[in-house]
């Protein structure tokens, strides 16, 4: 039978499940072609069940053998069966509490979404979250049925991996026994010709736990930053959040195919390998930097996502923002914290941001969906953890620990909502959160106005807050924010340290006297919430302030705001940049007091994406071309006036022989590297390629790359190719890199030439999305255009590839969410594109989802 087309679920409808289960027997005999899942379940009546009784469970694609209650063979009259789901019927069913039983056949080598169990380079290996178990066998799918399993697997390879700890093994079989109760979205299994990377851990309880990082072999010597991170993440988790690993083994398995970043499955995380494997010759600093994220990411969502789980996946951000919070707080602390929090400030504007300005826009807790794997969104991960991290701001950081520790003692075990999560607040500082909760529930990015006046040493600053209509959200409440601001002397002396003001009304006022002179106040220190700060200091005010804010997030954000508004100018009439931002960017690049990973990031200028959103912002409707070519203006501008200082750091930020990817280096290699880059056009090319021939590391071969992919250097795309053919990791910025540093009038041609390229393994997510986000995100005014020819490439391979793996299709279709920005020539050929994709047959609800909500 077939179910009606895919509709729209609602928070609002959640109803407890009719049935719990106490444990789960699985038992896999593998095979490419025809896998065999048999499942023993028992069930218990939910006293918070519907009446109706009926047993429920979720099912996909999987061609059921035989199925039996209490051992009693059911025939096709004692249920009923859809595409997706088996419905047992409560007058079928022995009583209150039964065993469900069930032999089911998949094929993992057919399954290209990647979602369920499939097949990688040989290696079978699950996917689960969300809802990928239902493509394993029937069961309620759901994450507030926790049951512990047991599995047992049959297979020749070598490596049989599952949740938990392992029981027994023998030729051909392994059995594993995981006894925390857990959500079927946490459960993977892995099999394959792996080999380990092996070290121990000693709990602060004592326990001692195995580390394994199983790779391909031959992938072995590239582990060792990704298991150093692993340790450092178990340490500090205990450090700071009393928390420790439970279980006798801890495995991660690299994979090639792979749709997401890694996954936390317990006991048995799953990695996308470009996020374990990597050597000094093969990774960027930044990868390493992305491997330790990563890894402490998946780590932390044992006690934050397994331990304690989402009672259903509106809730996502319960798990997903705080983990991000977490791992954010991991790198602050492994790093400097300064600079970590700049980047994700970036990220989240970059992306965040933009969802949220655009027709995606969605509640960190959506109310809706179609798709769940729609939503793991920047907002439910990136705003999901800035909620977080005003909370801490706004109930201090011992209330926080506290609250913590009662949330873990609390709701251990348990399937929680984010009304638990802010309980425990609640319980723990009295304080009602109820106008906080907005921040979870109303969509979109709040502004805050800024008004000053200044009178007889009073000085009065009214901040007042609006958040703009989205999608079905035309009117929004005042939401808690928290503004933390300090003031400076015209002279640059800080006169008022850091303190909170909390705009809970739309608008607040703030009276400070006894000042001599008018003061130059320094907002949002931190970025203390994730809002748009409309205000507009002079020139000479972020002068100051990016001279002398004693808040390092305000002096980059004043340099920065300083770029965006050259580029505007310079965009409008051909305003040549003021000597004075130069000047500053010269001193602020020559500062020795400065970190060198500080300055790099204060030398690089915003996206082509951003000064698109920064023109939109001032009324504008943006360019890509002119954004580009105003953009690439000023580049060269700044390398010419800087020359001398830019050469001094080039020599000056040598970080030494032995390579090591922390952040003191990685700091120097990007100073030097932003040096190279603003500088390379000057001398024709001659220092980059000098670069690319004596780099060591992949940091540096790929910063003299760009550059020579810029300068237009006929040999080196292929020079890089010869020497890193059989690298896959290192081919992914192959494609990528050539992509986006093309022309913009060349970019499309040479992504659809890449296509032709016997390397071009469109099937691997990794090599696809280099590929297509070469253009769509690494070449803005290529993808942009105007013949239109970047948007029919990407709606040809957004169609293709649907069929094959919906849920990287999806994402990827978020290219087009900026769309109505543009002028009426781009609009018009991109609706034409994104009507093309939704009259497609047989588009998959993933993408039909996310093109219905791009043309809303
Ligand atoms: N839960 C994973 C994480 O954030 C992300 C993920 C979601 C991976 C869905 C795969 C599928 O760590
Ligand atoms: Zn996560």
């Amino acid at each position: 039978m077939k179910d009606a087309a895919p509709t729209a679920i609602h928070l609002a409808d959640y109803r407890p499940p009719n049935y719990l289960i106490d444990e789960v027997h699985l038992s896999f005999r593998l095979d490419p072609g025809a896998t065999r899942v048999i499942s023993r379940i028992r069930f218990r009546a939910n006293p918070e069940g519907l009446d109706d009784g009926n047993l429920i469970l979720d099912g996909e694609k999987l061609r059921l053998v035989e199925a039996r209650i209490d051992g009693s063979p059911l025939t096709a009259l004692d249920y009923l069966l859809t595409d997706t789901h088996l419905t047992v019927p409560a007058a079928r069913l022995p009583g209150d509490s039964f065993v469900w039983e069930a032999e089911v056949e998949i094929a993992p080598r057919d399954n290209t979404a990647l979602e369920g169990l499939y097949m990688s380079n040989g290696m079978y290996c699950t996917q689960s979250e969300a809802e990928g178990f239902r493509k394993i066998t029937f069961y309620p799918d759901r994450p507030d049925v926790m049951a512990p399993f047991t599995v047992r697997i049959e297979s020749e390879l070598p490596v049989l991996l599952s949740n938990g700890n392992q029981t027994s093994q023998g030729p051909g079989f392994a059995e594993w026994h995981d006894p925390w109760p857990k959500p079927a979205y946490l459960f993977a299994l892995v099999a394959g010709d792996l080999r380990p990377v092996s070290d121990r851990f000693t709990t602060m309880d004592g326990k001692e736990v195995a580390l394994n990082i199983w790779v391909r072999p031959g992938d072995e010597d590239r582990c060792g930053y990704a298991m150093d991170a692993l340790k450092r993440s178990m340490t500090w988790e205990e450090n700071v959040y009393r928390r420790a690993y439970d279980l006798d083994i801890f495995n991660i398995v690299a994979v090639d195919d792979f749709n997401m970043g890694a996954m936390e499955n317990k006991g048995l995380n799953i990695f996308n390998s470009k996020y374990v494997l990597a050597s000094p010759e093969t990774a960027t600093d930044r990868d390493f930097d992305f491997i330790e994220r990563i890894i402490a990411h998946e780590y932390f969502h044992n006690w934050t996502g397994n331990r304690i789980t989402c009672r259903d996946w509106f809730q996502l951000c319960l798990k997903e923002g705080l983990t991000v919070f977490r791992d954010q707080q991991f790198t602050e602390d492994m790093r400097s914290a300064p600079v970590k929090r700049i980047e994700d400030v970036l990220q989240l504007r970059t992306r965040q941001f933009r969802e949220d300005a655009g027709p995606l826009a969605h509640n960190v807790r959506p109310d809706s969906y179609i798709e769940i794997n729609n939503f793991y969104t920047a907002t439910v991960y990136e705003k999901g953890a800035e909620l977080i991290r005003m909370l801490r701001l706004l109930v201090g950081v011992e209330a926080y620990d506290q609250a913590l520790q009662l949330y873990f003692d609390r709701h251990d075990g348990q399937a929680c909502t984010i009304e638990d999560w802010l309980a425990v607040f609640e319980d723990v500082t009295a304080r009602d959160l109820s106008q906080f909760k907005r921040w979870y529930t109303q969509a979109g990015t709040p502004h805050v106005t800024v008004r000053e006046h200044f009178e007889d040493g009073t000085y009065r600053l009214t901040l007042r807050q609006t958040v703009p209509p989205t999608p079905d959200q035309p009117l929004k409440e005042p939401a808690v924010i928290p503004v933390a601001f300090g003031l400076l002397s015209p002279a640059g002396i800080e006169t008022h340290p850091t303190r909170i003001i909390e705009l809970v009304d739309p608008e607040t006022t703030i009276v400070i006297d006894g000042l001599a002179e008018r003061p130059v106040p320094s907002l949002l220190r931190g970025f203390s919430a994730p809002v748009i700060l409309d205000h507009a200091p002079s020139f000479e005010d972020r002068a100051l302030l990016l001279a002398h804010d004693t808040d390092p997030f305000n002096r980059w954000e004043a340099g920065r705001s300083l770029a965006r508004e050259t580029l505007l100018a310079m965009l409008a009439d051909g305003t040549a940049p003021a000597p004075a931002f130069l000047d500053g960017l010269a001193r602020l690049a020559a500062d020795e007091t400065l970190d060198a990973d500080f300055r790099a990031l204060a030398l690089a200028l915003p996206s082509e994406d951003d000064i698109a959103q920064g023109a939109v912002d001032a009324g504008l409707v943006p360019d890509p071309t002119a954004i580009h070519a105003t953009r690439k203006t000023l580049k060269e501008t700044i390398g010419r006036h800087l020359k001398p200082t830019l050469d001094a750091l080039y020599e000056a930020m040598d970080p030494g022989p032995v390579y090591s990817p922390d952040a003191g280096q990685s700091g120097k290699r990007a100073l030097r590297n932003a040096a190279l880059g603003l500088t390379a056009h000057l001398d024709a090319g001659e220092r980059a390629l000098a670069h690319y021939e004596a780099a060591d590391n992949m940091t540096d071969q790929l910063a003299g790359f760009g550059c020579l992919l810029d300068i237009g250097d006929p040999d080196i795309a292929t020079r890089f190719h010869d020497q890193w053919r059989d690298d896959r990791l290192v081919m992914d910025k192959w494609f990528l890199l050539q992509i986006a540093h093309a022309a913009p009038e060349k970019a499309v041609a040479l992504a659809e030439t890449l296509t032709g390229h016997p390397l071009f393994d469109w099937k691997n997510p990794n090599r696809f999305r280099s590929l297509v986000s070469g253009l769509t995100v690494g070449n803005p005014a290529g993808f942009h255009d105007p013949s239109g020819a970047g948007y029919a490439f990407l709606a040809d391979w957004l169609i293709r590839l649907d069929r094959l793996n919906p849920q990287t299709a999806a994402r990827m279709s978020t290219a087009f969410e900026t769309w109505k920005r543009y002028d009426a020539d781009r609009q018009a050929l991109i609706a034409a594109e994104l009507t093309r994709i939704a009259g497609t047959d047989g588009l998959s609800p993933d993408l039909s989802e996310m093109i219905a909500r791009i043309r809303a």
